[in-house]
């Protein structure tokens, strides 16, 4: 066993710093850090990611590219810069980093020979359904993980990025709790008829888990099945908007930003439509936090919410869970029987860290080739259908 970890922090989720057991585990798969759209040319950003701050933007070439934040000079930020073809130069002295790879090109106030001991890390980039992803592991990055259930061709397709006010791993349980449809999103499920209590199921898969809701497969009761890709994306059907559609294809991220709050990234389609991706500009008025801190100083309710207000499902997970705290005490839960897929991913989780922990290599979680959506289910038919 490798001295620095002990048995306890095979459990420790939550933490995700560079050292860190599940830093580590969500470092060895390709991670979202931004929209694509918000990279634009000559405008780089500082994005503060997974504990860590990194400079990203889009070289001359159209390309996006992700660096170190901290210049190796005098540790100003390089987010500060000037984009020059695919480089980046300084701002405070004008040290240059281009060609992708961190190598410093260009010292303006140095002799030519220093610069080639100066290189800078850089990190392997792509870009997919409106997102920059970026693999911050070592050694090669992974295979990119493509998800052809999202059809470009065929359906219609928006992207969003949010903060959440949690630990990034309350979100993923959240994920795997089917049960929290009924209570937490009640406005939706109610306008939709769906009023049966799902029988939760989930079994580790090739990829991660796959979970369903099982209920009684009348008109509205849909039983949903829920796939989970390892270590923190989640692809499921979610209830959509009356008058729109009944359910929304739902591809998501959960991203730590620190230890204390995260960004989801998420993919929504409407199945069939065939528009392509779509940009929707929206900015919900207030903001998602101005209600989330309200409701959880008491000061309105989630039901206070017009139904309408397009961030609805944001603010009330979003109030369900800031309000465990910021970073949740495991040790003083009371699981139940619902709770079961919490608890299997809980212990792949464990395995994979321990490995990490003593060296071993990690089960090589992979997606099939094709679509996981069976086309025959009355979730596709309801998400490709207007109501
Ligand atoms: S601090 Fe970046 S060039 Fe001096
Ligand atoms: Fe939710």
């Amino acid at each position: 066993m490798n001295k620095m970890y002990k048995p306890e922090d095979y459990r420790d989720f939550a933490h995700t710093g560079p050292q860190t057991l599940a830093g580590k585990f969500l470092r060895s798969f390709w991670q979202p850090i931004i929209k694509s759209e918000e990279l634009e040319t000559g405008r780089p950003k500082r994005v503060h990611i997974l504990n860590e701050y990194f400079t990203a933007y889009r070289g001359e070439d159209g390309k996006a590219y992700v660096v170190q934040d901290e210049c190796p000079h005098r540790l100003t930020r390089l987010s500060l810069g000037w984009i020059e073809e695919d480089g980046i130069r300084c701002f405070y002295h004008g040290w240059k980093f281009a060609g992708g790879d961190g190598q410093c090109t260009h010292q303006p106030a140095e002799p030519d020979s220093y610069k080639k001991a100066i290189k800078i890390a850089a990190y392997p980039v792509r870009e997919y359904l409106g997102l920059v992803f970026v693999y911050f592991g070592e050694g090669e990055a992974p295979e990119f993980p493509l998800y052809p259930e999202v059809d470009l061709e065929k359906d219609t397709v928006f992207c969003s990025a949010h903060p959440v006010p949690c630990n990034y791993y309350q979100r993923i349980e959240n994920d795997l709790d089917e049960v929290h449809l009924h209570f937490v999103h009640r406005v939706s499920t109610a306008s939709i008829g769906l009023d049966q209590l799902p029988e939760i199921q989930v079994e580790e898969s090739d990829y991660g888990i796959l979970r369903r809701g099982h209920r009684v497969n009348s008109e509205n009761n849909v039983s949903r099945t829920g796939h989970i890709f390892m270590p923190n994306t989640m692809l499921v059907f979610t209830p959509g908007r009356p008058g729109r559609w009944a359910w929304n294809l739902h591809l998501a991220w959960r991203v730590p930003i620190d230890d204390q709050t995260m960004m989801s990234f998420v993919v929504n389609a409407h199945l069939g439509e065939g528009k392509g991706f779509q940009k929707r500009d929206r900015h919900p008025n207030p903001d998602p936090q101005v209600y989330i801190d309200k409701i959880l100083n008491c000061e309105m309710r989630v039901q206070d919410i017009d139904p309408e207000y397009p961030a609805l499902f944001q603010v009330q997970d979003g109030v369900a869970l800031a309000g465990q705290g910021a970073m949740v005490d495991r040790n003083r839960e009371r699981l139940g029987q619902s709770d079961r897929g919490i608890i299997l991913m809980r212990k792949l989780w464990s395995r994979e860290l321990q490995a990490i922990a003593e060296g071993r290599p990690l089960k090589a979680w992979k997606r099939p080739k094709d679509s996981l959506l069976d086309l025959n289910s009355r979730e596709v038919q309801l998400a490709s259908t207007r109501v």
